[in-house]
């Protein structure tokens, strides 16, 4: 005997790893089928690639890449190359993209959906496996292609359950710092990087942390010190006035940021960019309240290049809103030259379904329960060929139901039904055998008057709570129940 059979592992998930239930997965799949449409209605073509790729193929572009394997979950195959898990859905669509160039209608237009994971600190809201649902324009360098992008954003959103004004979309253009900085006299890319890592920090640390980022460094509450951009005084006051240029309507922003950014070439690109995203918003029926401009979004990926997005959500979700962002994207026009040597434009955007989905549950948006199937009662061991004939009846009439497997008696296998969500319970033991008829419980009845909101009159009237009707009739009794579902008031 090896002491390994005295081993018992302690049941758990890894960190940042999360079962998943079926109201959880049911609102999951609610917003993947919402989003899917809002992309097929606009051209996009559904692609699926596997969950790994080779790390050289997604590159370095993670921003939180001081854990091992730099963010992702790699593995050295048998071959001795590295794969790793895809950390998200737009590296593999530019492996794809290259790989196949030739035979692609151009634009390539596709939508994909799936898990993506990424080696990262787990927090509220923050997974190492999760879900996103992403639309991507390969080769095109039009600024309406951004604006659609943030069109098919804001629609999706709204049909994917969120209330009206809980989301925003926040629109920049990496090219504006970028411009900035030239006009600064900051040309080292490892400096850029730092400022925008400092920037992208705004919403965590506010404008003092950034500051202290934006020159010498920062010591945080751990004493812990992050080393700073090292901009000179009047360059750190540049990008604090850029900070600064937000608010108001679409044009309002524009004509702020171009005091600050214009006259550079960078700036001015980008500034032209965005006034052609807005002007094609505008005729794609998005207001300002749906899509502003904002200055202090850069992203944290590091493949963008131009425009970039970010949706924020302000639902109430009782965690003090600390989600995190619900979805982002950008243009990113150097990725599949990466593979082909080519510049191919490119511009998308990813919705984070996972967060999206657990912000919805804490703020009650949701629905909390999935319903489960007709529960019929194995009360007599001699019976069990009639129950199961009996569930092939239901399904076969298009109602979920499923025979009781255990050994337990009435009662617990009533409790069984109610936890498993069922509408009804079908009961067939010795008097129903003798008169030839089945006895169906009413579950979502009882569900209701236990938690006090039963007491709706109408609601309850024709709802006797349980019925006997006559084994050749039941199918039909039972839908009844069914169709008439729990009171939603
Ligand atoms: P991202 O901002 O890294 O962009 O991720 C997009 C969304 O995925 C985020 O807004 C967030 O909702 C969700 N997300 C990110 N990390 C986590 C996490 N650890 N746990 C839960 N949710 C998370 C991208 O991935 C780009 N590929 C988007 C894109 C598409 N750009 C162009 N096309």
């Amino acid at each position: 005997m090896t002491t390994d059979e005295f081993f018992r592992p302690k049941a758990r998930a890894p960190r940042g790893f999360v079962d998943r239930r079926a109201p959880a997965l049911v609102a999951e799949r609610k917003i993947l089928d919402a989003v899917a449409a809002v992309y097929e209605s606009f051209g996009f073509e559904r692609l699926e690639t596997g969950a790994f790729e080779y790390a050289d193929a997604l590159g370095k572009f993670l921003p939180d890449a001081d854990r091992p394997n730099d963010g992702v979950f790699a593995l050295q195959d048998d071959d001795e190359q590295w794969i790793a898990l895809r950390y998200d859905l737009t590296a593999p669509l530019a492996r794809f993209a290259a790989e196949h160039w030739d035979i692609l209608a151009k634009p390539f237009r596709r939508y994909a959906f799936g898990p993506v994971w990424r080696n990262e600190k787990p927090g509220p809201g923050r997974y190492r496996e999760f879900m996103q649902c992403d639309a991507d324009t390969v080769g095109s360098e039009r600024p309406e292609a951004d604006a659609e992008i943030i069109a098919m954003a804001v629609q999706g959103y709204a049909a994917a359950g969120l209330p009206a004004g809980a989301c925003t979309l926040k629109i920049n253009n990496r090219k504006l710092l970028d411009g900035l900085l030239v006009a600064a006299g900051v040309v080292d890319s490892r400096q850029k990087l730092a400022v925008l890592r400092a920037v992208d920090k705004l919403d965590r640390l506010g404008l003092e942390g950034v500051t202290y980022l934006l020159g010498a460094g920062r010591k945080d509450e751990s004493g812990a010190f992050t080393k700073g951009a090292e901009l000179a005084a009047p360059a750190i006051q540049s990008v604090l006035a850029y900070l600064g240029a937000g608010g108001g309507g679409r044009q309002a922003t524009l004509d702020r940021l171009a005091g600050v950014v214009g006259g550079s070439v960078e700036g001015d690109e980008g500034l032209a960019e965005l006034d052609k995203i807005g002007e094609a918003l505008t005729r794609l029926g998005v207001h300002e309240g749906q899509a502003m401009f904002e200055p202090s979004v850069v992203r944290g990926l590091e493949y963008y290049t131009g425009a970039v997005f970010e949706a924020e959500i302000n639902l109430k979700t009782g965690e003090g809103g600390g989600f995190g962002a619900i979805g982002g994207g950008g243009r990113y026009d150097d990725l599949v030259a990466r593979f082909t040597g080519q510049r191919t434009p490119a511009t998308g955007f990813s919705f984070g379904v996972s967060r999206l989905a657990a912000a919805l549950a804490a703020s009650g948006a949701a629905a909390k329960s999935a319903r489960g199937p007709v529960v019929v009662l194995a009360l007599d061991n001699a019976q069990m060929g009639e129950y199961f004939a009996m569930a092939s009846e239901l399904r076969a009439a298009g109602i979920a139901a499923e025979v009781y497997l255990g050994t337990s008696g009435m009662r617990p296998q009533m409790k069984y039904a109610d936890r498993r969500g069922a509408p009804a319970a079908v009961i067939v033991g010795g008097d129903e055998l003798a008169a030839g008829t089945v006895t169906i419980k009413d579950l979502d009845l009882g569900r209701q008057l236990a938690a006090g909101v039963g007491d709706n009159r109408a609601w309850r009237e024709d709802r006797p709570g349980q019925i006997t009707a006559p084994r050749a009739d039941f199918v039909a009794a039972v839908r009844r129940i069914v169709e008439s579902g729990p009171n939603e008031t």
